[in-house]
């Protein structure tokens, strides 16, 4: 291979390359390369050349080029007939202009309304749960997390609005994700994708004209799509109302269930810094008091539970982009077409960076210890112009859950072994069996 490219790792198949391996275990081969060629090397997937680039410095580079010589929506292409033209999908033009309504709708000031909803659906979830029971984590992560975007997207009606199919609907959008093949191939996946898209839209326009007609009624996401300029002054059409709406629960719904999920899983797993976490719930959370902001801000173990967790177990454990024009790179030159990607399997286990990093060691977030502060050592949120903008939404919405779950209830680890479960979104623990019993 010509010495101005990354060195390719071993191993690829003729024609597939290590498409399978980066389907079947993506970690794995990371390390692999990581071990053979350090933070920079190159693998094949398919045709596709890709790069793939660990450590804080490498991380910056790749995230401050972002949308100048490495484009963000061409490697997320696949993801545009399930959740249409929105958000990373977008071309620069059209994410630049929708980029003050998606500011608007994660301002600040919306914050406590959507702590206060993550209140009551965290509290009607725990009050469903009865006296005692078991239950799988991951599954009910995934329920109530889609409780929480409803009532907080959608308002206090969610329920009623959205109706009793919407979610089977959205996990067939979800479903029919597929990086590899064309996505307008007559497929059943494909055709149940389309069908749930054009359900959703249809319960969307009546919701649409219901706050078109009575704007002081509402103050939800869709009025606010519907009444925040664009950056060009105009505002954003039905269609992309729809889209956007789509496109933010792909984007945190599946994260934050997983990432909840493993957050639970790896302080069960901890007794020692559970222990922590009980002593600060019961020292600063009276009993039926619901969380605000200022409360959330004192929960100093939750949060850097929640930091060790995004290290550890990160629900989103790469981001991709394509070489744009010709991109240096360290000491090599990416042709144009080429993918680059940065990984947590690598940045997230560097032993100059995280000591002892296979320990799962939330102290070494707070002050004292001050572990990985370089704000691209970690990358479970992205970085650069595309961090998450849903970041603190998502790590909020984790502490009420685990304040309120472990305030209310004892709970016991009954499975034995968890793995990672990877998924075309977003990574999630394997089943997860706890059993529950209500504290007096
Ligand atoms: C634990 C939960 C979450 C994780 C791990 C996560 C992770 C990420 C990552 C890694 C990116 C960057 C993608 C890239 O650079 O290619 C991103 C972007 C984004 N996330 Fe999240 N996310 C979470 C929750 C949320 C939530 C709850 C929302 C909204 C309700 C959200 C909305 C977004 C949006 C809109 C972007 C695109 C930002 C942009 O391109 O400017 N995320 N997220």
């Amino acid at each position: 291979m010509n010495e101005k490219l990354p060195p390719l790792v071993s191993g690829g198949l003729p024609v597939l390359g290590h498409a399978l391996e980066m389907m079947r275990g993506r970690e794995d081969l990371f390390r692999r390369g990581y071990a053979q060629h350090g933070d920079i090397f190159t693998i094949k997937l398919g045709p596709q050349y890709a790069v793939v680039v660990s450590g804080a410095e490498y991380n910056k580079q790749v995230y401050t080029q972002t949308d100048k010589s490495l484009n963000m929506q061409e490697a997320y292409t696949f993801l545009k007939a399930s959740i249409g033209e929105v958000l990373f999908t977008a071309n620069k033009e059209t994410y630049t202009n929708q980029r003050p309504v998606l500011q608007e709708v994660f301002r600040r000031e919306r914050m406590a309304a959507y702590i206060q909803a993550m209140n009551i659906e965290v509290q009607r979830w725990l009050d469903g749960l009865g006296n005692s029971g078991e239950m799988d984590i991951t599954a009910e992560m995934l329920r109530l997390t889609q409780f929480v975007a409803g009532r907080a997207l959608i308002g206090a009606e969610y329920e009623k609005e959205l109706g009793a199919g919407f979610w089977a609907q959205y996990a067939d959008i979800s479903r029919s994700l597929d990086p590899l093949l064309p996505p307008h191939w007559p497929l059943p996946k494909f055709k149940r994708r389309d069908r749930a898209r054009a359900a959703i839209r249809q319960t969307f326009q009546e919701l649409i004209e219901k706050r078109r007609q009575h704007p002081q009624q509402y103050d939800d996401l869709i009025s606010t799509l519907l009444k925040t300029p664009l950056k060009d002054g105009t505002v954003m059409d039905d269609l992309t109302i729809v889209s956007m709406f789509t496109g933010l629960l792909f984007a945190g719904h599946e994260t934050t269930a997983g990432q909840a999920a493993w957050l639970v899983t790896l302080l069960l797993q901890h007794p020692e810094y559970q222990a922590k976490v009980q002593t600060e719930i019961n020292t600063l959370i009276p009993p039926d008091t619901a969380l605000d902001q200022d409360m959330i801000n004192r929960l100093e173990h939750i949060f850097w539970a929640i930091e060790e967790t995004t290290r550890m177990r990160p629900s989103a454990d790469l981001q991709m982009r394509t070489v744009e024009q010709p991109l240096t790179l360290g000491r090599f030159e990416l042709p144009k077409g080429w993918r680059v990607i940065v990984n947590a399997a690598n940045s997230h286990f560097l032993p100059e960076v995280f000591n002892d990093p296979q320990r799962f060691d939330p102290l070494r977030w707070s002050p004292e210890r001050g572990e990985g502060k370089n704000p691209f050592a970690i990358v479970g949120f992205g970085g650069g112009v595309h961090k998450c903008t849903g970041m603190n939404f998502a790590k909020n919405e984790m502490a009420v859950i685990t304040a309120l779950l472990f305030q209310q209830f004892k709970l016991e680890l009954l499975s034995s072994e968890v793995h990672i479960v990877y998924g075309n979104g977003a990574n999630h623990p394997s089943v997860v069996k706890v059993r529950y019993k209500k504290r007096k």
